[in-house]
């Protein structure tokens, strides 16, 4: 992938320069220092003990990071109750998930914290090593080591190649792709959301995605829609959600 005059690595003269020129490297992208000539949109940096990726928009303010924290309203108790549409959806008998698309991880860590065993995979690799970061952040938690848990497994690369190469079935794979706006700032109006869709675009592969998932799973494949996008696999099994939100669940049979 080519981030060609879309992202860079900046140094704002904190820390130790060569973890940035590190990270530049891995990626494949320019090392930058401040300054209005960046040719640029988004930039990734440490601040706050966290890799964060900024806009221009946000250069001065704090970034993005993976929020590791429980949402709102979310029992911080170890396993947190599954309820809900999306636990509905999931199964609470479900043991093994993979999110073949973890973006941001924000259903990938609410998964985890209801006590689900969780493997991610992604394949934009700037969201591989925001993710990276949060998941070692989220490895020191205070809870985490108390209840000696391992963070989700996170596997870079195309879930369509990658699930079939998996070394167990597992009972749910579970798929949010990017599907294309009804209008502007309606489903994808969190700002995270937003930029993911400028970095990584549309997931014009989802319904080939969706067939590979279908293929490997041991029991049920759950995928996230707005509320205007057809079923990505045709009439589902059972439908949970509200109105601006589904999840379609298809049972194997
Ligand atoms: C809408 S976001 C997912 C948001 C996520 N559910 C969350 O809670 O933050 C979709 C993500 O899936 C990734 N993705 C889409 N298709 C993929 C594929 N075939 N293999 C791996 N990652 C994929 C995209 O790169 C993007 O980061």
């Amino acid at each position: 992938m080519s981030y060609q005059n879309q992202l860079a690595v900046l140094f704002e003269g904190n820390g130790e320069i060569s973890k940035f020129q590190i990270l530049a490297q891995r990626l494949n992208v320019p090392l930058r220092q401040l300054s209005e000539q960046n040719p640029e949109t988004f930039f990734l940096t440490w601040r706050d003990g966290e890799l964060k990726l900024l806009d221009k928009e946000l250069l001065k303010k704090g970034g993005l990071s993976v929020d590791i924290s429980p949402r709102n309203g979310e029992q911080r108790s170890y396993p947190a109750p599954k309820e809900g549409a999306f636990a509905q959806a999931i199964g609470r008998k479900t043991k093994t998930v993979v999110d073949a698309t973890t973006g941001w991880a924000q259903d990938s860590l609410c998964l985890f914290r209801m006590g689900y065993d969780v493997t991610c995979i992604e394949r934009s690799p700037m969201m591989v090593e925001l993710l990276t970061d949060a998941f070692i952040r989220l490895e020191n938690e205070s809870w985490v080591q108390k209840l000696q848990l391992a963070p989700p497994k996170l596997l870079y690369g195309n879930a369509i190649e990658l699930l079939q190469k998996l070394d167990m079935p597992h009972d749910c794979i579970y798929l949010d792709p990017m599907f294309p706006p009804k209008r502007k700032k309606s489903a994808l109006s969190k700002k995270s959301m937003t930029i993911l869709q400028e970095v990584v675009g549309e997931d014009l592969d989802r319904t080939e995605l969706f067939e590979a998932a279908l293929l490997v799973t041991a029991k049920r494949v759950v995928v996230k829609s707005p509320d205007y996008a057809e079923p990505l696999g045709g009439k589902p099994t059972e439908t949970f959600g509200s109105k601006l939100l589904r999840y379609d669940v298809y049972i194997k049979n």
